[in-house]
């Protein structure tokens, strides 16, 4: 991915009141539930594209990765030219598609694929106009978690039918509703399936964000739950997640591996993140790295997830502390061994309490 084309395309994040795409027009102005940010991010960019999600059953023989990797190959070929940028998740036998793109290219692409021999029963489950979420050509996923194929069919059929009756979720929103829904006793407790708070952890080396969340799914007695994400090239990255509940609110945390940030995917995601933590582990040089990674990611971000820098030593905090500031970014100084899973969740969970108005 061009970085010039992708810094262009970040300043396109969003909030949305966002007339549907095409010319059905049944449901103008819904307005959208993307979880924790509400309200916060505008958007910056005049172009507005058509933004459709859909499912459909996958008809793969052999090795969905590699088919997914073919399918990538034919897409990287075609749909830069016209201006189509797309996140593809395989989960449970389903193929889910978020597609954004001028209305019309976007239509003839739907229409060729459509016809592909791989797929079949294909759903419409988000279609909206506004801004670029997407800021590159191509990302794509996968869930590894086995689940009954018939739990992503009711997932899909009710995002379905809650978009014939005039409802919608925001893009980010419907994907993670299909690719990775709370566990049911979670869901419960929400107004709506959204509505949690969502916490991104990245480690500046090692793989101590991976330790965490396995760390926290012990603590919490949950299950985690790991997907490898993509881009346009081959190298593949992790990025697990749990989820639980903490002092009365649920919490989504997620582990990304710095290779991961930039992916036009993450970037899509991480407006709806209310915090990022940083976990400074590394060398001088590998925690700034991070710091700027992530500042990279949360370009055009209007309302930016608050970093908290994981450091033993004030010193280690110098200099990423004002690397943040000078990105743009909000920087809180946690006096936590990044290694000592028990203190940085403390201080993670004192920020939390900290902040009013957040469920
Ligand atoms: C789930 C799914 C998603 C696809 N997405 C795209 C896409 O975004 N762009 C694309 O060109 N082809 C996509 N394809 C592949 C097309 O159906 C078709 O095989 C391909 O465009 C043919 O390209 P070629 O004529 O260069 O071989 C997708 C196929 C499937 C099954």
């Amino acid at each position: 991915m061009a970085r010039s084309t992708a810094a262009r395309d970040l300043l396109t994040f969003r909030k949305c009141r966002s007339p549907l795409w095409g010319d059905d027009g049944a449901m103008e102005g819904t307005e959208f539930d993307s979880g924790i940010n509400h309200g916060a991010l505008l958007p910056l960019s005049q172009e507005t594209v058509a933004r459709v999600l859909y499912a459909s059953q996958a008809k793969v023989a052999s090795s969905v990765y590699a088919e997914m990797e073919r399918i990538r190959a034919a897409a990287m070929r075609h749909n830069p030219a016209i201006g189509v940028y797309t996140a593809l998740l395989y989960q449970s036998g389903w193929f889910v598609q978020w597609k954004e793109g001028p209305g019309d290219s976007l239509r003839q692409l739907m229409d060729r694929v459509s016809a592909d021999p791989r797929h079949h029963s294909i759903r419409i489950v988000h279609s909206s106009r506004g801004p670029r979420m997407l800021p590159g050509p191509w990302s794509m996923a996968i869930v590894q978690r086995a689940e009954d194929a018939s739990d992503m069919t009711d997932r899909v059929q009710w995002l379905r039918h809650r978009m014939e009756t005039g409802e919608q979720f925001s893009p980010p929103a419907v994907w993670r509703q299909l690719s990775t829904p709370l566990p049911a006793a979670l869901a419960a407790r929400l107004p709506s399936p959204d509505a949690y708070q969502r916490i991104l952890v990245c480690a500046s080396a090692t793989m101590a964000s991976f330790e965490m969340i396995r760390w926290l799914a012990l603590r919490s007695g949950q299950a985690v739950v790991r997907r490898r994400y993509a881009g346009s090239s081959e190298r593949d990255v992790g990025t697990d997640l749990v989820d639980f509940l903490q002092d009365g609110r649920v919490v989504r945390v997620v582990a990304m591996a710095r290779g991961g940030l930039t992916l036009p995917l993450t970037c899509a995601l991480m407006p709806d993140f209310s915090h990022i933590v940083l976990l400074l582990c590394g060398t001088h040089a590998q925690n700034l790295a991070l710091v700027h990674k992530v500042a990279l990611a949360c370009a055009g971000v209007v309302s930016p997830p608050v970093l908290l820098g994981m450091a033993a030593l004030a010193a280690e905090h110098e200099e990423p502390a004002f690397t943040a500031r000078r990105l743009g970014l909000r920087y809180v100084a946690c006096h936590a061994d990044p290694g000592h899973f028990s203190t940085t969740w403390e201080s993670v969970q004192a920020e939390l309490a900290s902040e009013p108005g957040v469920p």
